[in-house]
C-alpha cells in the first residue's frame, strides 16, 4: 500500500465532508493508495488543532503557503471559500502537488482557465468536488442515458431551492454567510447552487450552447459581519435560465434561497423519446423511471430503490435494501479519484470540466445583465 499524504485547507462544512471520505474510503473501497491525513490548514490555529484532533490529522498549519511548501504533502485539498481557490491552486500546481478543489472552480472563468492550464501543464492529478454525480441514483441515471434507454432527449429540467436567506437580518460576510458577500463568493445562487445542477446536466446531457437568464437580489442591503456596516448586496439571491443543449434538447434551470420550506431541494427531470427520469436530493437513494415500452394496465412511473449490489457503488456498502446518504457521494469521489491515479486514467470532473461549468454560470450572469441570449464558451 502506497501512502498519499493529504493537506486539507479549510475545516468547515466541506473540510468535514472530505475528511470523513478520506478516512472511510479504504474501509469500503479497496485499492493500492492509502490517503493519510497529514495536515489541516486554517487561519485559526486553535480551531484547526481541535479539528485535527477530532479527525486524526497529524499536524496543523495556519498559512496555506507553508502547507504547500512542505515536502511531505502529496495532495492539496481546497475546501476554503471561492475567493482563495485560484491562488492556492496555482501555487499547488507550481509545487507539483495533486489538487482536489471545491466547486465552483473559481470566482470567474478567467481564473478557472488559468487554473486548468496550470494543472494540465504540471501534469498533476486534479478534480473538482461536484459530488452529486456520485450519488448512486444519479450515476444510474447516467448509465441509463448512456445505454440509450431514453432515446432522443427533448427536455432537461433542474432546480435547487433553499430558504435560509429570506430574513433580511442574515448578515453577509464571515463564517457560513460568506456566500452572501460577492467578494468572497463571486456570485450568489448561480455559482453556488446552479453550478451543481449545471455540472450534473453537462455530464448527463452534454454541452450547453446558449442561455437566457434572469436574476434578482431581493434584499438589497445587509450588514457585513466583519465591518458591522450595512453594505449593498452584490450576489444574486435567485437565478433562472433557459438553455439550449448541443443535442437539440431544451432546458430550464432555477435556483433560489427564497423558496420558503425548501432546504436543499435539488431535483432534475429528463424527458426522452422512450422514457423519462426524475431524481430528488431529498429522496436521494431513489430514481424515478418511466419506460414507454411498459404496456398494459400497470404502466407508469417506477420508483427504483437504488441499493442492489449491481447498481452503482452499492456492492461496496451493506446489503440490498439498505440505503446510504449524502456523505457517501464524497467517499465515492475519493475512491474514483484514487482509482484514476492508480490506473493513469483520470477520473472526472477534472478542472477542465469545472471550467465548462464556470463558462455556463458566466454566460448566465452575463445574460441576466444584458437581457439577451448568450452563447456559452467551450472548455
Ligand atoms: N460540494 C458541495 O456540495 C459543497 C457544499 C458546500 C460548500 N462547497 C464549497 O466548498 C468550499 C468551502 O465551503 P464550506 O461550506 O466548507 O465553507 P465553510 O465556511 O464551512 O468553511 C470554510 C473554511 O475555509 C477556511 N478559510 C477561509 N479562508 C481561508 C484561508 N485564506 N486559508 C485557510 N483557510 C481558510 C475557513 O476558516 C473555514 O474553515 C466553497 O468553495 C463552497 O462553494 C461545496
Amino acid at each position: 500500500m502506497k501512502s498519499l499524504n493529504i493537506g486539507l485547507i479549510g475545516y468547515g462544512f466541506m473540510g468535514r465532508a472530505h475528511s470523513n471520505a478520506f478516512r472511510k474510503v479504504r474501509n469500503f473501497f479497496p485499492g493500492k493508495i492509502q490517503p493519510v491525513l497529514k495536515a489541516v490548514c486554517g487561519r485559526d490555529g486553535v480551531k484547526a488543532a481541535e479539528f485535527a484532533a477530532n479527525w486524526g490529522y497529524e499536524s496543523v498549519e495556519t498559512d496555506w503557503r507553508a502547507l504547500i511548501a512542505r515536502k511531505d504533502i502529496d495532495l492539496i485539498d481546497i475546501a476554503a471559500p471561492n475567493n482563495v481557490h485560484y491562488e492556492i491552486a496555482l501555487a499547488a500546481a507550481k509545487a507539483g502537488k495533486m489538487i482536489l478543489c471545491e466547486k465552483p472552480l473559481a470566482m470567474n472563468p478567467v481564473e478557472a482557465l488559468a487554473m486548468t492550464k496550470a494543472v494540465e501543464k504540471a501534469k498533476i492529478a486534479n478534480m473538482v468536488w461536484y459530488n452529486y454525480r456520485r450519488i448512486p441514483a444519479v450515476t444510474l441515471a447516467k448509465q441509463l442515458i448512456d445505454e440509450g434507454r431514453l432515446g432522443k432527449i427533448f427536455h432537461y429540467r433542474a432546480k435547487f431551492l433553499q430558504d435560509w436567506t429570506i430574513n433580511a437580518e442574515v448578515p453577509q460576510g464571515g463564517p457560513g454567510t460568506w456566500r452572501l458577500d460577492a467578494s468572497i463568493a463571486g456570485s450568489g445562487v448561480t455559482g453556488d447552487l446552479l453550478a451543481h445542477c449545471i455540472d450534473t446536466a453537462l455530464w448527463l446531457n452534454g454541452g450547453i450552447d446558449s442561455v437566457t437568464a434572469m436574476t434578482e437580489t431581493f434584499v438589497k442591503e445587509r450588514k457585513h459581519s466583519l465591518t458591522g456596516k450595512k453594505q449593498k448586496v452584490l450576489i444574486d439571491d435567485a437565478s433562472a435560465f433557459l438553455a439550449r443543449f448541443s443535442n437539440g434538447s431544451l432546458a430550464t434551470f432555477e435556483s433560489t434561497r427564497y423558496a420558503r420550506g425548501h432546504k436543499a431541494l435539488y431535483t432534475f427531470e429528463i424527458n426522452g423519446e422512450n422514457g423519462s427520469i426524475f431524481w430528488d436530493l431529498h429522496d436521494l437513494h431513489r430514481l424515478q423511471w418511466f419506460d414507454h415500452k411498459d404496456g398494459g394496465l400497470t404502466r407508469g412511473w417506477r420508483s427504483i430503490h437504488v441499493t442492489d449490489g449491481d447498481q452503482p457503488y452499492m456492492k461496496n456498502w451493506w446489503v440490498p435494501g439498505l440505503a446510504i446518504g449524502y456523505e457517501h457521494s464524497f467517499v465515492h469521489q475519493v475512491a474514483d479519484f484514487l482509482q484514476g491515479v492508480e490506473s493513469g486514467r483520470p477520473a472526472a470532473p477534472t478542472f477542465r470540466d469545472g471550467l465548462a461549468t464556470d463558462y455556463v454560470t458566466d454566460a448566465v450572469l452575463k445574460s441576466a445583465a444584458s437581457g439577451r441570449w448568450t452563447n456559452v464558451k467551450k472548455a
